[in-house]
C-alpha cells in the first residue's frame, strides 16, 4: 500500500466516487466513501424511527452507531450496505443528518482512524478541508448541474428507476445548496485543492488528468 492520502471533493454527481475507486486502484490506496458513512447514519435512524431533525434523537442513535468497513464493503451491525443507502430519500437523510457536528465528528473519527493505518483516497464534501486537511492531493471534482443531473438520470433509469430529469436536477439544486451553505464543513475548495472540471469529460478522461495531477505531487520512487 502507499502511504500518501488523496482527498476527492465535489458536489452530487461530478463522478468522485467513480473516479476515487479507480484513482485508489491505480495506486494502491484504501478507498473511502465518506457520503456512505453519512448516508448509514441517516438509514439507520429511519430504521429506529427516529427524528432526524431532533437533536436527542441523533444523540442517542450516535450512541449506538456501529459502521463496520470490510474489503471496501459496509455493514451496520451485520447489515450489508448496499442499495437501501443509494435511494433519493436516505441521500436526503444523509444531507440533514451531516449538519450536526456530532455526526460530523463521528464519521471523521472513522474515517482519520482508518487513514492513520494506510493511504487512502476519500471522496466527500469536506475531506480536504476538514477531515485530512494534511492530504497530499486535493482534488475537486465539478460539473455542470445539468450534466450532474444527466449522470445520475442514466444511472436511476439504468437500474430500472422511474424517474423525471427535471426532478433529478431540482432534487440536486437543493442538495448543492444545503450543503454548501450549512454553517459546518460546508462544500467548498480548500485553499490548495485542484479543481477538476469534468463537464464533457468521460471518466477514463478525468482519472487520466488526477492520475498526471498526482504523479506531478507525489514523489514516487
Ligand atoms: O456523496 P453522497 O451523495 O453519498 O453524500 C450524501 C450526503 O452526505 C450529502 O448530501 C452531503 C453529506 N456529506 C457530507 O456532508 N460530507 C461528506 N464528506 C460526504 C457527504
Amino acid at each position: 500500500m502507499s502511504n500518501f492520502n488523496v482527498a476527492i471533493d465535489g458536489p452530487a454527481g461530478s463522478g468522485k466516487s467513480t473516479i476515487a475507486k479507480k484513482i485508489a486502484q491505480i495506486f494502491n490506496l484504501y478507498y473511502l466513501d465518506s457520503g456512505a458513512l453519512y448516508r448509514a447514519f441517516g438509514y439507520y435512524l429511519k430504521k429506529k424511527n427516529f427524528d432526524l431533525n431532533n437533536e436527542n434523537d441523533i444523540i442517542n442513535a450516535l450512541k449506538t452507531f456501529n459502521v463496520k468497513i470490510i474489503n471496501g464493503d459496509y455493514y451496520l451491525f451485520d447489515e450489508k450496505l448496499d442499495f437501501q443507502i443509494r435511494t433519493p430519500e436516505i441521500g436526503k437523510a444523509a444531507s440533514i443528518v451531516a449538519k450536526n457536528p456530532f455526526v460530523r465528528e463521528k464519521v471523521n473519527e472513522i474515517l482519520r482512524n482508518i487513514a492513520k493505518k494506510h493511504g487512502v483516497v476519500i471522496d466527500g464534501r469536506d475531506i480536504g478541508t476538514v477531515v485530512l486537511p494534511d492530504a497530499e492531493v486535493k482534488i475537486f471534482l465539478t460539473a455542470s448541474i445539468q450534466e450532474r443531473a444527466e449522470r445520475r438520470y442514466k444511472e436511476l433509469i439504468g437500474k430500472g428507476k422511474n424517474v423525471k430529469l427535471e426532478d433529478i436536477l431540482k432534487d440536486i439544486e437543493k442538495r448543492d445548496k444545503a450543503d454548501s451553505t450549512r454553517k459546518i464543513a460546508p462544500l467548498k475548495p480548500a485553499d490548495d485543492a485542484i479543481i477538476v472540471d469534468t463537464t464533457g469529460k468521460n471518466i477514463e478522461t478525468v482519472v487520466k488528468e488526477i492520475k498526471n495531477i498526482i504523479l506531478n505531487k507525489i514523489n514516487l520512487e
